[in-house]
């Protein structure tokens, strides 16, 4: 380190060089002029001048210079004495731009700097960093575009920038990048097509792209790596088909590309799948029915279909999707009954077909699904009535929702024992009889019992409901509910 350099140092750097020259000057003897470590200190003192934090969490950044590689967050080489080879700064409440000094670090693999303040754009000089394994700068609040530079980094495994305010393409050169496992990108503002090269990467696991505004189809390559492990490409603008390489990966667990403009059919081969685990489709354009395929053991666990244009019956092979827990149909224009299988998905948690045109009565056995918390039934032609015992087979039931079908008999007393009830809505169905007391429901929410033929009895129903804390909506209109209204609603009404 020269005086000269130093001095050039400090009139850029003014403030940081009030500690890390003062430490340089003590021990300028013991330095090499061309010591790469020096480099490496230089580095990270413009570091510290650049990302500043009001909490003074870099307060240890300040010691012995020749003891940089205790700094905290800073991990030299063993093998390159004080070189610096990862930097972990995690949730310190940086702020400032990243400078473009970071490129001098250039033994650094790792750069993990997530869920800070961080602003400004992404310094292409990190395309300087040729052994940079991992970058993280996740949840920040950097603007402007991804360098393209980054794919002179060769070794680049992830590659994590979601969570800022990214915009431009996803830079094509990233294809180059041959190593990449993970890419994830998902919640910025990134616009353009998917690059198709993305998809040739041979050892890419997982592609997270999320919450952007791409367009253009899904790359027809991605699948063709056999680690592909996820795919997110919820909530973009993407058209096109699911790419048959794609469907036919025997690696993936996850593919989540709900709110998009996708269409075609879904290809058979994702409900054969022999690895995927989570099926998220809803909120597309896909056409055709459910293929009547199956793999027994089926591991999927979440199939969302919900507002699409599928159509045809709810095949009777869904019961052989054992491991589901999810299984949403809604809004789309499925036919036919409710097929009596369904009650072999034993774990089934959420069952939502509203919104479609099923015809017949509900299988009995549904009603005994006991790790059911929300059954969502709504507008179809649905006819049969509500076993009495409802309350116990349906122990953990949350939501109800039922409106809307040809429904008919008692409301069965039970349901006011399934103590976890938040929502029942049973409007615009037949029940007659005496509204039950649900009185006994902390939980209750909204309850709709309008457009049936209930009547009130002796109105017990309704000062019950008077324990029901959390009660927001209740609805009880055009029905023939008769009588002298009891005081104690008078006093709920006035409070
Ligand atoms: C640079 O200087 C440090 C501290 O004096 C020393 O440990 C290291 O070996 C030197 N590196 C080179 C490449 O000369
Ligand atoms: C600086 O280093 C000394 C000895 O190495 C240590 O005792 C002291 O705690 C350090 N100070 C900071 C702020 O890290
Ligand atoms: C990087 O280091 C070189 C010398 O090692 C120096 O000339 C240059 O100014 C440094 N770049 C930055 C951005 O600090
Ligand atoms: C990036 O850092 C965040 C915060 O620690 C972490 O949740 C995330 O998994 C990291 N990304 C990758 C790809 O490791
Ligand atoms: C960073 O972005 C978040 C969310 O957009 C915002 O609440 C916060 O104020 C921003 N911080 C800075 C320093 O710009
Ligand atoms: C998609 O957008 C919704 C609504 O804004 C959000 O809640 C969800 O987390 C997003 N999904 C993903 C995978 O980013
Ligand atoms: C997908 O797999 C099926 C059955 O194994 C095979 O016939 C088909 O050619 C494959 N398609 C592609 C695009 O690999
Ligand atoms: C479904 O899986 C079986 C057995 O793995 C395979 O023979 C068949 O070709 C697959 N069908 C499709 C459409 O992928
Ligand atoms: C939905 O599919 C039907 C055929 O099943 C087709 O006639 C209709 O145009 C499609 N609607 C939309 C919005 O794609
Ligand atoms: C579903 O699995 C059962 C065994 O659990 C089997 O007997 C039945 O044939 C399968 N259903 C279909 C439609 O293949
Ligand atoms: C069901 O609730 C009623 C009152 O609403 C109560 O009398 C009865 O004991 C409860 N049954 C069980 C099994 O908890
Ligand atoms: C409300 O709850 C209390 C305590 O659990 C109980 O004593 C009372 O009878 C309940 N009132 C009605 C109207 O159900």
């Amino acid at each position: 380190m020269s005086p000269q350099a130093l001095g050039t140092l400090s009139s850029s750097l003014p403030l940081v060089l009030v500690l890390c020259s003062l430490v340089y000057a003590s021990s300028l003897d013991s330095i090499a002029p061309q010591n790469d470590s020096n480099t490496d200190l230089h580095a990270l003192c413009c570091l510290k001048l650049h990302l500043t934090t009001s909490a003074g969490l870099l307060v240890s950044w300040k010691n012995d210079s020749l003891q940089f590689c205790s700094w905290s967050g800073v991990t030299c080489s063993k093998r390159h004495a004080s070189r610096v080879i990862a930097l972990d700064l995690e949730s310190l409440d940086l702020d400032g731009q990243i400078p473009p000094c970071i490129g001098n670090l250039t033994f650094l693999t790792k750069i993990h700097i997530p869920n800070n303040q961080l602003t400004g754009q992404i310094p292409p000089e990190l395309g300087q960093l040729n052994r940079l394994r991992y970058l993280n700068l996740s949840t920040n609040n950097l603007t402007g575009r991804i360098p393209s530079t980054l794919s002179s980094c060769v070794h680049l495994q992830t590659i994590h920038l979601g969570s800022n305010s990214l915009d431009g393409v996803i830079p094509p050169s990233l294809s180059q990048c041959s190593d990449m496992q993970q890419l994830s990108l998902g919640h910025n503002k990134l616009s353009g097509g998917i690059p198709e090269g993305l998809g040739m990467l041979r050892n890419l696991a997982v592609l997270r792209l999320a919450t952007n505004s791409l367009t253009g189809s899904i790359p027809r390559s991605l699948g063709s790596s056999s680690s592909l492990h996820s795919v997110v490409l919820t909530n973009n603008s993407l058209t096109g088909p699911i790419p048959p390489l794609l469907a036919n990966s025997s690696s993936l667990q996850l593919l989540a590309l709900s709110n998009n403009h996708l269409s075609g059919e879904i290809p058979p081969a994702l409900f054969n799948s022999t690895s995927l685990q989570k099926l998220l489709l809803g909120t597309n354009s896909f056409a055709g029915s459910i293929p009547a395929l199956l793999n027994i053991d089926s591991p999927l666990q979440y199939l969302i279909l919900q507002s699409n244009n599928l159509s045809g019956t709810i095949p009777s092979f869904i019961g052989n999707f054992s491991s589901l827990r999810w299984l949403l149909l809604g809004d789309n224009n499925f036919q036919g009954n409710i097929p009596m299988s369904i009650d072999e998905i034993r774990n089934l948690e959420i069952l939502d077909i509203t919104y479609n045109f099923l015809t017949g009565s509900v299988p009995a056995s549904l009603y005994n699904m006991s790790a059911l918390t929300y059954l969502g039934m709504a507008t179809n032609n649905l006819v049969g009535e509500l076993p009495h015992n409802i309350g116990y087979t349906l122990p953990s039931i949350q939501t109800l929702i039922m409106q809307g079908n040809q429904f008919q008999g008692q409301i069965p007393t039970s349901l006011a024992n399934t103590t976890n009830l938040q929502v029942i809505n049973l409007r615009n169905n037949a029940f007659h009889g005496i509204v039950p007391s649900f009185g006994i429901l902390p939980s209750l929410v909204d309850l709709n019992l309008g457009k049936n033929q209930l009547e009130a009895g002796d109105w017990s129903f309704l000062s019950s409901l008077t324990n029901c804390t959390q009660l927001v909506n209740l609805r009880l209109d055009a029905n023939i509910l008769q009588g002298v209204l009891p005081s104690v609603v008078a006093g709920r009404e006035s409070s």
